[in-house]
């Protein structure tokens, strides 16, 4: 437990300069953030400081070697003005999971929960209220210690930054079936949320957008034969009334809703199966009608649906579903996330 997280109050607030009526995604930030530095072997105690820029060693080891790692989560705030967190714990568990894989130490979980708690409480102002809109909140680790030496840092800052924000995709998402390049490989930091698999994204992501297309599905590195994730989601296909997803192996990030939405889909007595789906058995099925639907499931995206997929120069739509897995799936988990509804999975943690 860390009592008394140390506080240095912003001396004005910017909040009166953001629209929250038109707020997008990600690109403006509350008026504090939380700070913890490693060194000399040891996390030292976190504290909140006025949002700013950080001064950085140009030999710090994250603009070489990009040992950087993060988390996304959002806090909701309900019609009472009661705060909310969606499973914190286990954003917590993961980021130790890729600081493990990236070599960076271990953060201790007080430092997390209770420096996330007060970091929340104080920008509770900041959550919007309007329909679909959340405070996101981005927990990262970099290496800040010095060195041309490839090998892991002797110094890293943990740092959460809050930003308002709005949906993460305008509409519905039109995806590419990735054909030649690999976002991850067996063995590799897939599963990690490593800021380098994601900057590994965006060439083929760029191309994809050229054609018209938002997001690249990602397929196995072997023959491109398997879906796998979306980058910014985790991908769900509807085949007749089953919903299916890839499992997650060392290639595909193990998605925090994700998992919720296999839990509630099974609560809803829908059949459900994790395993692999192949770009064939995806295509046969677009072709024969059993493909019902597609939709990206994430933080940021929550439950995004997909309007269809290109494969091979060949564009596949999806039907409009008056009843679609995807807005029954959605409605479910933010009624849960906002407070609207039981949370009989015990997944709302009150700030
Ligand atoms: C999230 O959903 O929070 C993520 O970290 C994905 C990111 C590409 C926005």
């Amino acid at each position: 437990m860390v009592n008394n997280i140390a506080i240095e109050k912003a001396k004005t607030s910017k909040i009166h300069e953001v629209d929250f009526d038109n707020l997008s995604f990600g690109s403006v930030y509350t008026d504090h953030m939380l700070v913890c530095d490693y060194k000399n072997g040891e996390w030292e105690a976190p504290k909140i400081v006025p949002y700013q820029p950080i001064t950085l060693d140009p030999s710090a080891k994250i603009f070489h070697y990009g040992q950087s790692i993060f988390e996304g989560m959002k806090a909701y705030k309900d019609e009472d003005g009661k705060v909310f967190l969606f499973r914190p714990l286990e954003n917590f568990k993961r980021l130790n999971k890729s600081a493990e894989r990236l070599a960076i130490p271990q953060l201790p979980e007080s430092f997390f929960m209770d420096g996330l708690h007060a970091l929340i409480q104080l920008e509770s102002d900041w959550i919007p209220t309007n329909a679909g809109s959340s405070l996101y909140i981005r927990p990262f680790i970099f290496a800040s210690g010095t060195g041309f030496h490839a090998s892991p840092a002797n110094e890293y800052k943990f740092i959460i930054a809050c930003a308002p924000s709005g949906s993460y995709f305008s509409g519905k998402v039109k995806v590419l079936i990735e054909e030649t390049y690999s976002r991850a490989a067996n063995g590799g930091v897939g599963y990690a949320k490593a800021g380098g698999n994601y900057a590994g994204q965006f060439y083929p992501t760029k191309l994809a957008a050229d054609k018209g297309y938002q997001q690249v599905i990602w397929t196995d590195d072997n023959a491109h034969e398997y879906i796998e994730e979306a980058g910014a989601m985790n991908v769900f296909v509807r085949i007749n009334d089953t919903l299916m997803t890839a499992p997650t192996n060392d290639r595909i990030l193990d998605g925090i809703t994700r998992k919720s939405i296999l839990d509630i889909a099974k609560d809803e007595g829908i059949k459900t199966e994790v395993r692999k789906i192949s770009v064939h058995e995806l295509v046969e099925a677009a072709k024969n009608g059993s493909l019902k639907e597609m939709f990206g499931a994430g933080t940021a995206a929550v439950v995004s649906p997909i309007s269809g997929f290109g494969y091979h120069g060949e564009d596949y739509e999806l039907p409009e579903l008056k009843d679609s897995y995807a807005s029954m799936l959605k409605k479910r988990i933010t009624d849960i996330q906002y407070n609207r509804a039981e949370d009989k999975f015990g997944w709302r943690y009150p700030v």
